[in-house]
């Protein structure tokens, strides 16, 4: 199990001392053109966690080639992967063409902004015209929000994905309650945290029980046992992301736990326990309870 950031919760060039205790960093999503983001405010603390309506703010893919990816590069000596998004095949397939293999380990093809307006083709459609005009391996970033997302899952493997990112925000919404207005300019944003972990196991458990295929897991995950437990519904590698924002040592204290909560389970690692929330013959405690 690998340990990676969420796209656009760290900056590796601001704290590349956070990026390095990762196995790979992820980028913030990059557009073809420029983008400033939504108006502000565009970030709300809730109860229940953090609503955040960042829409996309990016330099745009030309400048992220010629400038932000080459420091990257040189400044930290891990895989990057590179988060691309657009508006129609044509804009990420443009964008995956112009990305170095040398450069760049995985694209994670991001389908599931709740903070744009625009409309992007459907999903399979992308990852198809992605898969046409590049050989780096290919993650679909998915919605939890559709209804039956793992078959969007099937049809995104089934195009050429050869692993799926889940879970990304889900669109929330915040009142002031003393004026009973929005907090976000834009009324809604995506909501992250702890409250989307019930969410990303149930995604997660469901996306790896249609495809088998390679899960960054993700939502939610503060602790070692939230990895181990995504890791269980049958993600290969984890994702933190609103946690960052608190803790920047949460990499190597999440790393830390994961070892505590993998020998409270019964397993030697992470690893040994793949997917077991799947298979009740594998479920580590029922074994050792069977052997007691
Ligand atoms: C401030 C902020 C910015 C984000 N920007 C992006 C982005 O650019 N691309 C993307 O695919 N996901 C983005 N996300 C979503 C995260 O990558 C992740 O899928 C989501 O926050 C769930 O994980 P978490 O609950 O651990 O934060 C962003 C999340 C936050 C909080």
């Amino acid at each position: 199990m690998r340990l990676l950031n969420a796209s656009g919760c760290l900056d590796a060039l601001a704290a590349p001392g956070v990026a390095r205790q990762l196995d790979a960093y992820v980028t913030k999503t990059i557009t073809p053109l420029p983008r400033e983001g939504n108006a502000p405010p565009r970030i709300a603390e809730t109860a229940h966690g953090m609503l955040n309506a960042i829409g996309l703010a990016n330099p745009g893919r030309e400048r992220f080639v010629s400038h932000t990816l080459p420091r990257l590069t040189e400044l930290l000596d891990i895989p990057i992967w590179v988060s691309v998004g657009g508006f129609s095949a044509d804009d990420y397939a443009e964008t995956c063409a112009g990305l170095d293999r040398d450069a760049v380990a995985v694209i994670e093809l991001n389908l599931s902004c709740p903070n744009v307006d625009e409309a992007a083709d459907g999903a399979a459609e992308i990852v198809a015209a992605c898969r046409a005009v590049t050989a780096i391996p290919l993650y679909a970033k998915l919605s939890a929000a559709h209804p039956d997302v793992a078959a969007v899952a099937t049809a995104v493997a089934d195009a050429g994905a050869d692993g799926l990112s889940l879970i990304n925000t889900l669109r929330g919404s915040a009142l002031d309650p003393r004026t009973l207005q929005p907090v976000l300019a834009r009324t809604t944003g995506g909501l992250s945290g702890p409250s989307l972990k019930p969410i990303a196991l149930a995604t997660v458990h469901a996306c790896y029980a249609a495809t088998h295929l390679p899960i960054v897991g993700m939502g939610g995950v503060t602790t070692g046992q939230d990895a181990l437990e995504l890791v269980a519904c049958g993600a290969r590698d984890v994702a933190l992301g609103t946690i960052l924002f608190s803790d920047p040592d949460a990499p190597s204290r999440v790393r830390a736990e994961l070892a505590d909560a993998s020998a409270r389970v019964g397993v030697a690692g992470p690893d040994e326990a793949h997917a077991v929330a799947h298979d009740p013959e594998r479920t580590p405690l029922r074994e050792r309870s069977v052997t007691a």
